[in-house]
């Protein structure tokens, strides 16, 4: 008998390489369905499809022909089988066209003696066929279970973003990213081609957007943020484009994948790379050189596009005439991000400009070149996509999508009140060069943290959208920004396992997602990953601890984002172990303690061991008095901070000019040092203090100076990455100890941000 449709508890069945082909009984344990993303309905059923080396596919039509090549390609590597196409009345597998489904809808019905894919089009064929891979063991017996699913996607736009500007990633493993898309149900691939970092697209009619565009000075040892602009003449030695016979061969394979591939032209800014191979089309008073950035730039990256000159814009159109020949994408990305107005503000020939169009400001000056740009995309029958910094002049260009980015992605709905479409990719949820788990053990890059889980969880549509506004959501994008990746496995590393939880974010249903069965699958799918060469991250089963003072005592959470886990720890050295006590609320520490921890499944050590040592002083866990200060707590939490400011470990103020803070030592007390945890952080203007001032008091109320830190004019804005402590030795008694601090103020011009206010990140005050 068959089980009716079950939207949320679904029967779920294990395809294990123990499972036999006999007809399921009612004792024998339900066999454990691993799809991502997960089906709207599926429907299970009694018994097995044996697969075998011979068995058949049905063609209902010839246009099916490159879907079931496909397929039948990946049986033979996968599986050395030798399945053949016939006609579909014959066949075991049969494909048949159901014009009443949706486009990528589909239906896939397994019984013992068929499988049946329904679908309207190509696409329905091409993700029935993914389910199926995914339901096939990976060894004999090749038995497939009888099921019934009913399948469409959320979002018609799926999408991903990969940074190949800021590191190229080469043709074939773009391709094979392509391959993990397709399995997955993405169906856009977002190329972002061009950036200050590299022009990585061959444009025939400019062949220095390649010959210089491409290249780029390299910095050995230094990360993105800290690498030096290049001198004018310094030999380049990295580079990376994709030819036009590559790009052709990139679109055809994602196309046969159901996968449009979209460019993207980052204009007017993110244009250094261009901009150096043709230096006139900056405008006229830019007064530095141009060239390649191996780095932010920060200043450099004020170079754009001028937008008063007729040659940017024919010339543009040029390139934009051979982007378009190249991909058959419906959309073309135009960029619009982050465009620094100071040459705009200064070119006479962007203020002429203004003045002949009647524009007031740079902000509508950007609308003009990007609605310039936007029509003459039009004119050839493409729609145009920027990001959202496009809503930041009076008038969008007419019919442009607009992606939402900064943020939770907020000012894409300004243009989606004006009916302009939206693909939602906020960054702090959707940006996958964000750490994916506790930054202890990850690799280092920027900003904070966006966990599987976070992705996951990630909900576009927020309770007060109007239905207005969630109509013009197309749908979702994880982008890749790759300023910290140096080679391929940098790139799998960041994309998977967080690709498996955009997938199932954006074909399904919310009522459909389970974190606990997705995450089941997960294990399933990194297995898959793991033989075509990927090594994806296994962030997900390490611990983030959290160490808050509370009533004179130290409280130790330890979380991990998997559920099915258990966390052992031990606080005697020793490392934790299956045996070791298992950890299920906080730990309450009053003193000196090293405290390790680990996840552990079936007595195996899944995650990394954490460990990291409490120091008891007399400010642990005493109360701190600040203003404006974000995570003070941490301060007297008796836990260092990481080298990544941003571990959560690390305290900082919202004024970077000057900050104060008093502990309540809860008592009078002789105390005779002080230190204080500082990092500096060159690459993003953390520095230590120009000077800290340490004051002492009995009551709260009088303090009295008890020793100074002045950093030495040469040592303030140093450089590399680094913590230390500074120390202040005294003989006082007191309750109350003041910290009065003065930032380093604005990085010199030698620096890698000129002019740009440094800030001040502490970690701990331990007093004794
Ligand atoms: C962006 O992150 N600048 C789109
Ligand atoms: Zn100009």
């Amino acid at each position: 008998m068959r089980e009716t449709f079950l939207s949320i508890s679904i029967r779920i069945f294990l395809v294990s390489l123990a499972w036999s082909c006999m007809p399921l009984k009612a004792a024998q344990p339900s066999p454990t369905i691993h799809l991502i993303p997960q089906p709207q309905e599926i429907q299970v059923g009694e018994g097995t499809f044996l697969f075998s080396p011979s068995t058949t596919i049905g063609v209902a039509h010839p246009s099916q022909q490159p879907v079931i090549q496909l397929f039948v390609d990946a049986l033979r590597r996968d599986f050395g089988f030798t399945s053949k196409m016939v006609s579909t009345d014959q066949a075991d597998i049969r494909i048949i066209t159901d014009s009443s489904l949706a486009d990528e809808s589909y239906i896939l019905d397994v019984d013992t003696k068929h499988i049946t894919i329904r679908s309207a089009g190509n696409s329905g064929v091409f993700y029935a066929i993914q389910s199926l891979r995914q339901l096939m063991p990976t060894q004999s017996p090749w038995c497939v279970p009888a099921v019934t699913i009913k399948d469409s996607p959320r979002f018609g736009y799926r999408g991903v973003m990969i940074d190949v500007a800021r590191f190229f990633t080469p043709k074939d493993h773009l391709l094979q990213i392509i391959d993990c898309m397709s399995m997955l149900k993405l169906n856009r691939l977002h190329l972002h081609l061009t950036d200050d970092n590299g022009w990585r697209i061959e444009i025939k009619r400019y062949p220095r957007l390649t010959s210089v565009g491409s290249k780029r000075v390299v910095r050995p040892g230094k990360l993105f943020p800290e690498r030096r602009n290049p001198e004018p003449g310094e030999p380049v030695y990295e580079k990376g484009f994709y030819t036009q016979t590559d790009i052709r061969e990139i679109v055809s394979y994602a196309a046969a994948r159901q996968i449009e591939v979209i460019p993207e032209i980052d204009l007017p800014a993110h244009s250094n790379a261009a901009l150096a191979a043709y230096p006139a089309l900056k405008c006229p008073v830019v007064d530095q050189p141009t060239g390649v950035l191996p780095g932010l730039g920060v200043a450099r990256a004020k170079i754009i596009f001028c937008a008063g000159n007729d040659s940017v814009y024919s010339f543009l159109h040029n390139v934009l005439d051979e982007v378009m020949e190249l991909f058959p994408s419906h959309y073309i990305h135009i960029g619009g991000d982050e465009a620094d107005k100071t040459y705009w503000k200064r070119c006479p020939r962007c203020q002429a400009r203004m003045k002949h169009e009647h524009i007031t400001n740079e902000e509508d000056l950007q609308g003009y070149f990007m609605s310039q740009l936007a029509q003459y995309i039009r004119s050839k029958g493409r729609k145009v996509i920027g990001w959202d910094e496009l809503t930041n002049s009076q008038t969008l260009p007419e019919g442009a999508v607009i992606f939402g980015w900064r943020g939770m992605g907020q000012a894409a709905l300004k243009a989606a009140r004006q009916g302009h479409p939206i693909v939602m990719t906020p960054a702090q949820k959707l940006y996958l060069i964000r750490y994916q788990g506790p930054q202890r053990f990850e690799p280092i890059t920027y900003f904070g943290n966006n966990t599987l889980k976070d992705v996951y969880d990630y909900e576009p549509v927020q309770r007060d959208w109007t239905s207005a506004i969630t109509q013009q959501l197309l749908g979702i994008q994880g982008s890749l920004w790759t300023e910290f990746c140096q080679t391929t496995a940098d790139v799998d590393y960041l994309l998977f396992p967080r690709m498996l939880a955009l997938a199932e974010t954006a074909w399904t249903m919310p009522v459909h997602k389970d974190w606990n069965r997705f995450l089941k699958a997960t294990d399933n799918y990194c297995e898959q990953l793991g033989n075509m060469g990927i090594v994806p991250a296994r962030s997900m089963f390490n611990i983030q601890e959290s160490v808050v003072p509370h009533n004179g005592k130290l409280q130790v959470a330890l979380d991990c984002i998997r559920p099915d886990v258990q966390i052992r720890y031990t606080l005697d050295g020793t490392p934790p172990s299956p045996t070791s006590p298992l950890y299920t609320s906080p730990l309450e520490v009053s003193t000196d303690v090293t405290i390790q921890a680990a996840t552990f499944r079936d007595n195996h050590q899944e995650g990394e061991t954490l460990s990291f040592p409490i120091h008891w002083n007399k400010a642990t866990a005493c109360p701190i008095k600040t203003m404006g200060a974000t995570l003070p707590y941490t301060l007297t939490n008796g836990v260092r901070g990481t080298m990544k400011y941003t571990d959560s470990e690390w305290c900082s103020w919202n004024n970077t000019d000057s900050a104060s803070f008093i502990i309540d030592l809860q008592r009078i007390q002789p105390i005779k040092y002080i230190r204080l945890g500082c990092i500096n952080n060159y690459g993003v203007a953390v520095h230590r203090p120009a000077q800290i001032d340490v004051l002492a008091s009995k009551d709260g109320r009088k303090f009295r100076p008890i020793a100074t830190y002045q950093c030495d004019e040469a040592d303030l804005f140093a450089d590399g990455t680094f913590r230390e402590d500074l120390s202040f030795a005294f003989q006082s008694k007191a309750r109350y100890v003041k910290i009065q601090v003065r930032g380093a103020g604005i990085c010199p011009p030698s620096h890698v941000r000129p002019g740009q206010k440094s800030r001040f990140f502490f970690d701990e005050v331990i007093v004794e």
